[in-house]
């Protein structure tokens, strides 16, 4: 019997992914694909010890094209995840589509001009005010002028906010309190080189009062989803107090996200988004996380960024519930608009149990116990790696506990109940996460 068009245009190929990274967004990641059932071989690079238990971790950096590539070739690998935003900002994505043996090989990924929305504070604010998207005005200043730098702050009240250009590793953002903080950080920027390049130049903006919220979309190019919302605790102490970290703990949904507020992001931020993509000619494919600010009910721009959030992605993925290969199936066929996609009800949350001492200086090596009882639950793997039979940790942020509950409450015990299965020395987490949400 003759297959119906219909059948043949709806027909997914089998693929082999390859996903760069180590953290928990890319355990979270591989976790998902190895659900799907158009993945055959799954592979990450570098990985950590959780990665490992679902998929072949491969000893590769990151920002090693030529090397990524030479895999790439010898294990016919059809479509690369880049989970973090470096290898985009260098260019990964053109690194393949402008080579006649590379192009075939799909990344998952905005190409480097793209990804200057996260990668240049500079390109992101001039983006955001010519397609009028709320967000918070500034002013761009390089060591030429200094001088007016200094001026422009005079003419602002504090807080002030200023911002290193570049890519800072999550450091090149500071909330100075006072005129003297404000000028000491544009001279260690500007003149004293402490963020290295990426303080050429800093964007100076107006202090932003209300909750941070972070939205995703996933675009083909043409066309994007929205994904579900989160929130996210960034401080290292209880009560949002304390130095920045990668992110301790995260909620989806967000009560407060509601429709109202939705409707704004989507109408005011996300549709002139796309549409400004399109007019700079860009065909915008993967994530798009946008850090947005609450302000009594006005939904503004903090920052753009060109991947998933992390540990974002800890609590938004589980709560798809779309199979992710068929996803990046529909994307890299420009077909997105046909994925029907579901969201769990349900409330997941998140809490990082980090190394002592993180997000300053803090030891590795320490052996990671998990308990039996977390063998069917969400553990996501950051900064561990295996050594024969045992888990170290390797980094910061070590594990994240995901579980999802009936309300904010119910999943939060569930997290917490997980969190004291695990054990390494000097182990930190924040015992506040969601508290702030319980009572909205
Ligand atoms: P960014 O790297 O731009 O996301 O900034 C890091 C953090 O600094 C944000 O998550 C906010 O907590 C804070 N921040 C950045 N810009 C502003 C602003 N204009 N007003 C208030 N807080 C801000
Ligand atoms: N959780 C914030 C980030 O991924 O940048």
């Amino acid at each position: 019997m003759a297959i119906s068009c219909k059948c043949l245009i709806i027909l997914h190929i089998i693929m082999n992914v390859l996903v760069l990274g180590s953290g928990g967004r890319e355990h979270v990641f591989v976790w998902k694909l190895a659900q799907s059932a158009l993945v055959d071989k799954l592979f990450v690079a570098p990985g950590n010890a959780g990665t490992s238990s679902v998929c072949t971790n491969v000893d590769l950096k990151i920002l090693d094209f030529k090397g990524i590539a030479d895999f790439c070739l010898s294990n016919n690998i059809d479509v690369i995840i880049p989970g973090s935003e470096d290898p985009l900002v260098a260019g990964i994505a053109d690194y393949f589509s402008g080579n006649d043996k590379l192009n075939h090989i799909f990344v998952l990924g905005p190409n480097k001009e793209a990804a200057q929305l996260e990668g240049s504070k500079d390109y992101a604010k001039q983006f955001l005010i010519e397609n009028n998207i709320p967000t918070a005005q500034y002013q761009t200043f390089t060591s030429d002028n200094i001088a007016a730098a200094k001026q422009y702050v005079r003419t602002k009240t504090a807080p002030y906010v200023l911002k290193a250009d570049g890519l800072a590793a999550g450091k090149g953002v500071v909330i100075a309190q006072n005129l003297i903080e404000a000028d000491a950080t544009l001279d260690d920027m500007l003149l004293n080189s402490k963020f290295g390049a990426a303080g050429n130049s800093v964007v100076i903006e107006d202090f932003l009062d209300g909750i941070e919220f972070s939205v995703f979309v996933l675009c083909d190019g043409e066309n994007y989803v929205l994904l579900p919302e989160a929130k996210d605790y960034k401080r290292i102490g209880e009560g949002d107090t304390g130095l920045n970290t990668g992110g301790m703990g995260a909620v989806s949904p967000v009560p407060f996200a509601d429709k109202a507020l939705m409707d704004k992001v989507v109408e005011q931020i996300i549709e002139p988004t796309m549409h400004g993509l399109k007019r700079r000619n860009i065909q915008y494919v993967g994530f798009i996380f946008f850090g947005l600010i609450n302000c009594n009910g006005q939904p503004k721009v903090i920052e753009y960024n060109v991947r998933m959030g992390d540990p974002e992605t800890e609590v938004v993925f589980p709560r798809i519930k779309n199979d992710f290969g068929e996803m990046v199936d529909f994307c890299r066929n420009k077909r997105l608009i046909d994925a029907n996609i579901e969201f769990e009800s349900k409330v997941c949350t998140t809490i990082f149990a980090v190394s002592g001492g993180y997000p300053e200086d803090y030891e590795k090596g320490k052996r990671m116990t998990i308990s039996l009882a977390l063998q069917t639950e969400m553990v996501f793997h950051a900064g561990t790696q295996k050594s024969d039979n045992d888990i170290l940790t390797n980094g910061g942020r070590v594990v994240a506990l995901s579980a999802f509950g009936n309300t904010i409450a119910d999943a939060l015990k569930h997290s917490y109940q997980n969190v004291a299965e695990i054990k390494f020395d000097g182990m930190y987490y924040r015992k506040d996460i969601g508290k702030d949400l319980l009572n909205n």
